[in-house]
Order: C-alpha cells, then structure tokens, then sequence
C-alpha cells in the first residue's frame, strides 16, 4: 500500500515536472522535419534521423512529407510561413525559393553553421542560389543537373552513338522507331506538365541554343520552343502525354522499356539500374545535346535545408542540418538514394565512385550547371511564363506569340519590382 502511494506521488511529480517545463533535460523535444517525398527507399532518411536522435537523447524527429512536385510544396510553404507560426522547425527548400523566402523574412539566417572557409567545401552554384545580402540562408542538401538517359542496349542494336545536338536526337529517335515497330516505345520524354520542370526543359534548350527564355536572341528562342513542340508534332518522337509528364512519370515510362531518351535529373539513374528494373544495365547517360554550334546547357537544380524564423528549436535544428549535410551522412544518401552529394570532394573520393561511379561523370556536368535567375521574384516570373510555354507544347500558341508575351510579362514583372524596390528605401 505504501509502496503504491510512493509510486503514484512519485508519478505524479514526474509528469508535472515534464509539463511546466523544469528539468528541461527530461522534456522530449520535437523537431518537424517538412520536405517533398524523396524517391526510392523512404527508410534510408529516417534511419538516419533515428541515428540523429541516438545521439541527441531526448530529441524527436519527426518527418512530415509533402508532395515531390516543387511547385505544390512552394504553395505549402508560401502559405504556412507567412503567417510567421509554422507549424515544423525544418523545412526543404528547392534551390530558387531560397532568395524569395529570406527576403520574406520567413527563414533565418544560418552564416553561424558554416564558415566561408566550410561554404566552399560546397558547390559554388548552390551556395550562391542560398546567399541573400551577404548571408547564408540555406545549407545545400543535394544538387541536381539535367541529364539526357538513353537505351544503350537499342542504340548499340542499331549501331548509332547517343546524340550531341537535338537535331542528331531527332534522326535517331526516329530510324530507331522506325526499325523497332513496336508501338509502345516512344522516341524521347521529358518534362511537360505546367510546373517548374518544364522551366528547367525550357531554359536548356533554349540556353543550348545560345539565348535565353526572357532575354537573348528572339528567333534563335522561338526555334529552340518549336523543337520542343515539334518532338510531339511534327518529329512524332515524343509523345502527347508528355505534355503532362513529370520527372516520376517520365521515369517511370522509361524505366518500363517504353522510351528510348529521356531528359530527367540524376536521381533516376539508380532506380533504374536497381534489381528488378527491365532496363537494368541497358542504360547510359550523357550531357544534355545542344544545337549545333553551341554548348550542351543543363539547369542547376537541387534543394537545401532552412529552418523557419517561428522555430523554438533553432540550435538543435542547426544541429540536424549539420548532420544531414556531413561529409558521412552526404556519401550515404549518395549510395542508398542515389542523390548527388553537395561536397565537392566527394567527387575524388575513390571509394565512393567504386560503388557510384556515375559521380565521376557527373561532376563536370554538375559543375557548368547553370542556375535559373537568382532573385527573390523568381517564382513570380515563373508561374506567369509556364502558361505560355505550356501553350506551345500543347499547339494552342505559336512560339513567337507566347515568346512575346513572356518577354513582355517578365518585362512588366522586373518593372513593378523595381518601384516596390525604390519605395522600401
Ligand atoms: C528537381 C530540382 C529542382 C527543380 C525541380 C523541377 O527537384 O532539384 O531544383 O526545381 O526538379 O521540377
């Protein structure tokens, strides 16, 4: 009896003390870690949060997953963040929100988890893209370039050598259609659903035509949007439903055998080379083609941790970036996941290419990677030119008309800036 009324005094006590805070040792902590469904085995991150949390007693992470379309998780976070209450510490940002969400003020700076000497241990891109007025936002989790996979096994069939220029895609997506007959295999898929995947298609094959989307060389832009449009129209290698793909079903479909190209990002390649894949060991990957005269122009992409102005738990979420970012934490998401390490030395370790030797062939690509625009109006510019180009893969827009109302549009954009810019100092 006395024993019980000790246990349950003692009970008692315990819980107070947990909820008004003392004995801040015992209260758990919680961190919400918020970021976009990451391909292939979900266990490989959080094993690495229960390693996180091995270490740090008393800390919890828990994952909370968005959606992997960048553009449906910038809508979550344009709205949960700017009511300055964010309901997670932890967040994945991509690459272009990191100008956007600083200067909002929804993500604090983050110059004390990375000296300069440690920032350029990173990719100089990244680190740029998460540098708002002279501070560090954001620490880079993993970059991407665009990369062109192609069926090694049909073209070695039919004797041909993967393409250097669009033009060269074209011949061999067609004489290779044309001696295959068989109706499910598509030329060359990529991304062309109205979202950020297809700016990133865009911007490389206009770039790789010596111009650009919103500046540049007008007619060497349209012809550069007509090839887009004319993979489906008139070239018939691409097809119609392309027009909604992203880069998972994209992946997919190639990944099934039924596309012999396809544009995508580096993460595909281990999903497709894993066990069971039907196109396992009959993949290759090569630079992105040009057009003649100009050079292959892939988009930086990639993401990076920040942690919202509203947490409470700022130093032990800094803890949690450090971790994910380290030099051991990067080379096993690398393994397992097949994502691209943001440490530059990585690149020239030799027992990491041994089992990922594609890093060896990426790091020159990873490295003339181009970044979109680095401005805190990026997104803005973004969803008013994705209508027009969508306009034109679907046929419903000639690439001069939708050229100029997005040179226009931007034009406008750029100008309404510059007066809310004036009227802030
Ligand atoms: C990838 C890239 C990201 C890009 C997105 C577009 O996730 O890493 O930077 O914006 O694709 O779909």
């Amino acid at each position: 009896m006395m024993i019980g009324v000790f246990l349950l005094l003692w009970l008692a006590a315990a819980i107070g003390c947990t909820q008004s805070g003392e004995g801040t040792d015992r209260v758990p902590t919680v961190l919400v870690f918020k970021h976009g469904k990451l391909s292939g085995d979900g266990r490989v991150l959080s094993d690495l949060l229960r390693d996180f949390e091995r270490q740090h007693e008393g800390v919890t992470v828990r994952e909370e997953l968005l959606p992997s379309d960048s553009d449906r998780q910038h809508q979550y976070y344009a709205m949960n963040l700017d009511g300055g209450k964010a309901p997670f510490d932890l967040l994945g940002i991509d690459t272009i929100w990191a100008q956007e969400f600083a200067k909002a003020g929804w993500i604090a700076p983050l110059d004390g988890l990375l000296t300069p000497a440690e920032q350029e241990e990173f990719f100089p891109g990244p680190i740029e893209a998460a540098t708002f007025n002279g501070r560090l936002y954001a620490v880079p989790w993993y970059v991407d370039a665009g990369v062109l996979y192609y069926r090694r096994d049909l073209l070695d069939r039919h004797g041909l050598e993967p393409p250097r220029t669009w033009h060269e895609l074209a011949q061999t997506a067609k004489l290779i259609l044309d001696a295959e007959r068989d109706s499910r295999l598509a030329g060359f898929v990529w991304q062309g659903k109205q979202y950020e995947g297809l700016m990133c298609v865009t911007l490389e094959v206009l770039r790789s035509n010596g111009t650009d989307l919103w500046s540049g060389d007008q007619d060497r832009a349209e012809s550069g949007l007509r090839f887009l449009r004319e993979t489906i129209s008139t070239h018939g290698i691409t097809p119609l439903s392309t027009s909604m793909a992203d880069e998972e079903s994209t992946r997919w479909m190639f990944g099934e055998g039924h596309a012999l190209f396809m544009r995508n990002w580096p993460y595909a390649w281990s999903l497709l080379q894993q066990e069971g894949s039907p196109v396992r060991g009959k993949v290759g990957v090569v630079s992105l083609p040009a057009f003649s005269g100009f050079a292959s122009a892939p988009v930086l992409g990639g993401w990076m941790l920040a942690i919202p102005n509203s947490s409470t738990h700022q130093e032990m979420v800094g803890e949690l970036i450090t971790f994910l970012t380290s030099p051991e934490t990067q080379r096993k998401v690398a393994v397992e996941l097949g994502y691209n390490p943001v440490r530059r030395a990585l690149y020239s370790d030799e027992s990491l290419l041994e089992v990922r030797p594609l890093l060896k062939d990426l790091h020159p690509i990873l490295l003339e990677a181009r970044p979109r625009p680095v401005t805190p109006y990026y997104l803005l510019i973004s969803q008013a030119v994705q209508p027009e180009v969508s306009a034109v893969v679907v046929g419903r827009k000639s690439p001069k008309d939708a050229l100029e109302a997005i040179r226009r549009r931007v034009d406008q954009i750029m100008g309404e800036q510059r007066v809310m810019a004036a009227r802030e100092r």
